[in-house]
């Protein structure tokens, strides 16, 4: 079958390999829609290109942006770490056998149980961001390594993550100094620059105000090892991005001309990881114009998939049409007004039942979606 894309053509945002194995699992399938077809190949790539370009680091997956145990399993044959930050997500990784050593929490606010949880399991890096949270990793992790939590610039970035957490350089040289004083080990300093991010100065700026913190804590007594980059990579959905490979030069060429050589960089991406090896095969349900508008309704919407379309993420959509394109609104399943997953997207007409394609649909879909109003999660697929 023919496809068009609400872009050029599929391979702008779907590696060619990719998109070639989803043509081929579709000609040879008849699987109710919708849902989430992973390639595997393309996520084992996506795994080995991370921390590639830069020395002395080591990658560990953000679970958040899709925990699936036949996704975790992949992650975990490639020698990827864990990023958790709940109970759930270590149950999974307790479920595949996953050391305690390849596994860290950033969540700068995590619940007791989780701590205790985790610290029982053997994790010994945990972030924070305030005394509060230092008081209890002491009661119920003590002496365990701890790394503070930096506000950076998050601008450019699609999916902002900077006002919730993070403290200004003054207050982290003091948290990290209680750390101490608590008995718990201060290692290191981390900071995110918002999650798909597109401004690659985002990474020198940030790195820069953790350096002043690096060198004010120096000087007070305290050695730090880790810098923890977080994630931030972004991926292509509807336009080019900057690749993975230019950000980590900006980002070795900083660390390793400012701080000290035996540094070890840590690196938290969920979204580069997952993202593009994922597309939501989908189906229309039903079409209507109002007014002057067309509106095309598919079974994955808001709630069952594609929360962060009204988050500011732009999905590009590929039907198997090749009428002459149209405008359309595409909206969700659901009875909710609020399901509306994008305007004005240019699409040849497509019938009722006919598939539509959502590249880049592997990460924080499935792990935001609900069964509001009673339409399934969709399942998970390992295409092999
Ligand atoms: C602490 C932390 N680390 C890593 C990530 C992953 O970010 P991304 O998916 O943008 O790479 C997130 C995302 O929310 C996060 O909160």
């Amino acid at each position: 079958m023919q496809f068009s894309i609400s872009i050029s053509t599929p391979e702008e945002v779907i590696p060619p390999e990719t998109w070639e194995r989803v043509l081929n699992f579709l000609a040879r399938t008849d699987r109710r829609t919708p849902y989430l077809l992973i390639d595997e190949r393309r996520l084992r790539e996506n795994c080995r290109r991370i921390g590639r370009g830069i020395k002395n680091s080591r990658g560990f997956y953000a679970m958040k942006a899709n925990p699936d145990p036949k996704v975790v399993r992949v992650v975990a044959d490639e020698g990827l770490g864990f990023e958790i930050a709940s109970e759930g997500e270590l149950d999974v990784l307790k479920s595949i056998g996953l050391t305690a050593e390849r596994i860290i929490s950033s969540n700068p606010v995590k619940s007791p149980e989780f701590i205790r949880d985790a610290y029982s399991y053997g994790v010994r890096l945990f972030a924070f961001d305030s005394a509060e949270e230092l008081e209890k990793i002491q009661a119920l992790a003590p002496e365990c390594r701890v790394y503070v939590r930096l506000s950076v610039p998050n601008e450019g970035s699609e999916w902002p993550l900077s006002k919730k957490f993070g403290v200004e350089p003054p207050e982290a040289v003091a948290l990290l100094k209680e750390a101490q004083r608590r008995g718990l080990k201060p290692v290191g300093i981390t900071f995110h620059v918002g999650s798909q991010c597109r401004n690659i100065y985002n990474w020198s700026t940030a790195l820069s105000k953790v350096f002043t913190v690096w060198r004010q804590v120096e000087k007070e007594g305290i050695q730090l090892k880790i810098l923890n980059i977080g994630g931030g990579y972004p991926i292509r959905y509807t336009k080019e991005v900057v690749e993975i490979e230019e950000i980590e030069a900006v980002i070795n060429q900083t660390v390793f001309s400012q701080f000290p050589a035996h540094i070890e960089v840590h690196l938290e991406p969920g979204r580069a990881v997952i993202g593009d090896a994922g597309v939501f095969i989908t189906r229309v349900i039903g079409k209507a114009k109002r007014a002057d508008e067309n509106w095309l309704y598919l079974d994955v919407g808001v709630f069952n998939g594609l929360m962060e379309s009204i988050g500011g993420i732009r999905y590009s959509f590929v039907v198997g049409s090749r009428a002459r394109p149209k405008k359309w609104t595409i909206a969700g399943p659901s009875c909710d007004s609020f399901d509306v997953i994008a305007r004005d997207v240019y699409l040849p007409e497509p019938n009722i039942g006919d598939i539509v394609v959502i590249p880049s649909a592997g990460a924080y879909t499935i792990s935001y979606a609900s069964e509001f109003n009673g339409f399934p999660i969709p399942e998970t697929v390992l295409l092999e």
